[in-house]
């Protein structure tokens, strides 16, 4: 079986750009076959881009885990983070890196199983994981961030509550110091752990 997050070389290429704006920062992402969300921005990620809040007082870095073609990473970058961004998808990879490149955006783009080629610390971590890779590897990525995250570091990822929210956070509060729902839109809960 084909998921998006397996790399399949055969599979035929049909890049599309999707132009899309989040506040009032435009950009752009190119997407392909066999990656997450093909020919538009997901409505989770959206919302969890529109919801993301932040702060600014020094240099910031963040971490987009499971980048996917990158639409959290790239506007990061856009607003002026320093970027991290990483998926086991290779065709996602490449895909992230065209569109920082075009746009002279800077990120690094790792290739990595959940933090396995991940050795910095971060400011955020920003994801919509791949719930459907099974809890175990999904929760190697959810709990594995509090490692991954600077004093007071947070956590913002998206998660659909047909897809188990509610369990999930229950779960977090065991792992994290504090874990809230900012926001729930059409059965997609935006939740942030510091
Ligand atoms: C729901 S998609 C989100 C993609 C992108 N961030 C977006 O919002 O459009 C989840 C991503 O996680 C990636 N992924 C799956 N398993 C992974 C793993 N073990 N480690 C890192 N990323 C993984 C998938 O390839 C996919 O790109």
């Amino acid at each position: 079986m084909n998921h998006y997050f397996t790399n399949n070389e055969n599979l035929k290429s049909e890049i599309k750009r999707v132009d899309t704006v989040i506040h009032s920062t435009s950009y752009y992402f190119y997407t392909d076959n066999g990656v997450f969300s093909k020919g538009e921005l997901d409505f989770g990620t959206e919302l969890l881009l529109k919801t993301f809040e932040y702060s600014f007082p020094q240099e910031k870095t963040l971490l987009d885990m499971g980048c996917g073609c990158g639409p959290i990473g790239i506007y990061a970058s856009k607003l002026g983070f320093t970027v991290d961004m990483s998926d086991v998808n290779r065709r996602a990879i490449h895909l992230s890196r065209m569109s920082l490149k075009e746009q002279e955006l800077k990120a690094n783009v790792y290739e990595s199983d959940a933090y396995e080629n991940i050795n910095n610390k971060y400011d955020y971590i920003v994801s919509n994981p791949p719930i459907r890779v099974g809890k175990e590897k999904l929760y190697e990525i959810i709990m594995g961030a509090k490692e991954h995250l600077n004093e007071n570091g947070e956590l913002w990822i998206v998660v659909r509550k047909q897809q188990g929210a509610e369990s999930l956070i229950k779960d977090m509060k065991e792992v994290y110091r504090s874990v809230e729902v900012v926001t729930k839109k059409k059965g997609f809960y935006i939740i942030k752990a510091i």
